[in-house]
């Protein structure tokens, strides 16, 4: 039985509506994303949402931000040692320098006791990252915030869904970024997007996008109406030739915003299949421990389920690629549970971190693996995986 990592659906809603941009000829971001964007804000509990081409971006875009609120170049970004590696290099392509901090084994999440240690005078924002849709423990992070003027920025790519205490993850923060890619809850196919209360985020984003251009507006009557646009010439040239920050280039089209409209209307149900998965396995996985264990999940706290990590005990006698081989010789499709960053991430080695530093992290990056619980996988599939486990495990004890 093939168990795959990820799905995706192109609804009937958002053909009809693909086979209408394309008679338009408006392919480029335009009305679409406009309607995307404000149904996507008002789903996630915010007041304004920027879409844009990857989650990558989302971040990156967030913390550009802050360059209009005092950031520098090469000022400092605090992010767990442990995420999915776009976190780390999304800091670096803002112009700012990552500040590791190790996680938590059994959250997944930075570990908010060994914050403050990482806190310098260039510290300028937190990014905490809700791992595998489990939220971070946000109380605690916004205090360390708020005691060191901090701006905090979720990196929410994978917690479609997920709730801290009431709150929708994503709100509690200045900004919250999304990744909108295939195997996310709601997906545009390749895309991402911001959300945020405050106005001024929300404009200095939109200029962003487009590479710093002076337009803010949270609808281009250009772009999305064919009308006439009032500020065009406010700078005796045309606006969008005015460059006021250093920008990016990684707009939304139509087609992709289209076919996150269809993917929105199913967001309730597919939600709920996944909660019902994530749920499913956890409760048969307790027989695994203490070979295999999973997160915890907290009763203040609402799982939005991007997948189910499983990670291996310390006395186990089987390596996690063993593992991995078997339950992919038996079509069931595994990822790896990223690595540390800073030490398990050819890439970053010129930032000089050493083997060690980040111990968690680093235990998660040699034993964890995490595999798909998507809306297309039932009960049957569940146990077949399940089954599969048993009689891994059987053979090794
Ligand atoms: C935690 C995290 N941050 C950022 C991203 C980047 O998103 P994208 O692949 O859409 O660029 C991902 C990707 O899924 C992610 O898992």
């Amino acid at each position: 039985m093939k168990v795959p990592f990820g799905t995706i659906h192109i609804t009937k809603k958002s053909k009809e509506i693909i086979n209408k941009i394309l008679d338009s000829e408006r392919v480029s971001s335009g009305k679409y994303v406009a309607e995307f964007e404000q149904k996507f804000a008002k789903l996630a509990g915010a007041k304004e949402a920027v879409a844009l081409s990857s989650g990558t971006d989302a971040d990156a875009l967030a913390l550009a931000v802050l360059y209009d609120y005092g950031a520098k170049r090469n000022d400092e970004i605090i992010i767990p040692a442990l995420s999915f590696v776009a976190t780390g290099t999304a800091v670096l392509q803002a112009g700012f320098i990552p500040a590791f901090v190790d996680i938590e084994r059994d959250t997944l999440n930075i570990n908010p006791e060994k914050i403050e240690k990482k806190i310098t005078k260039k510290t300028k924002a937190i990014m905490p990252v809700h791992l595998m849709g489990k939220p971070a423990e946000m109380d605690k992070i916004m205090e360390i915030a708020k005691k060191y003027d901090l701006h905090v920025i979720e990196d929410a790519a994978e917690a479609h869904g997920a709730e801290y205490k009431g709150k929708k993850i994503g709100t509690i923060g200045d900004m919250g970024a999304y990744s909108l890619y295939i195997a996310h809850i709601i997906t545009t196919i390749e895309g991402g997007i911001v959300i945020t209360d405050k106005k001024e985020m929300a404009e200095i984003l939109r200029s962003l996008r487009f590479h710093g251009r002076a337009c803010k507006c949270k609808q281009c009557v250009i772009n999305t109406k064919d009308s006439y646009c009032k500020l065009r010439f406010k700078y005796n040239t045309d606006i969008r030739f005015v460059f006021e920050r250093i920008g990016f280039s990684c707009k939304m089209n139509e087609i992709e915003a289209a076919v996150g409209l269809g993917s929105l209307e199913h967001y309730e149900e597919i939600l709920k299949k996944r909660r019902f998965n994530f749920f499913y396995l956890k409760e048969n996985f307790k027989k695994f421990a203490p070979y295999l264990m999973t997160i915890k999940v907290e009763e203040y706290e609402k799982i939005g389920p991007h997948a189910f990590p499983i990670i291996l005990g310390e006395k186990t006698k089987f390596k996690r690629d063993e593992l991995v081989k078997y339950l992919e010789d038996n079509e069931v499709d595994t990822r790896n549970l990223f690595t540390s960053i800073p030490t398990q991430t050819p890439a970053f080695g010129f930032m000089g971190y050493k083997s060690g530093d980040f111990p968690e992290a680093e235990y998660i990056g040699n034993n964890g693996l995490h595999i798909g619980i998507h809306q297309d996988l039932n009960k049957e599939h569940l146990d077949y995986v399940i089954d599969l486990i048993e009689k891994f495990i059987i053979n090794y004890t």
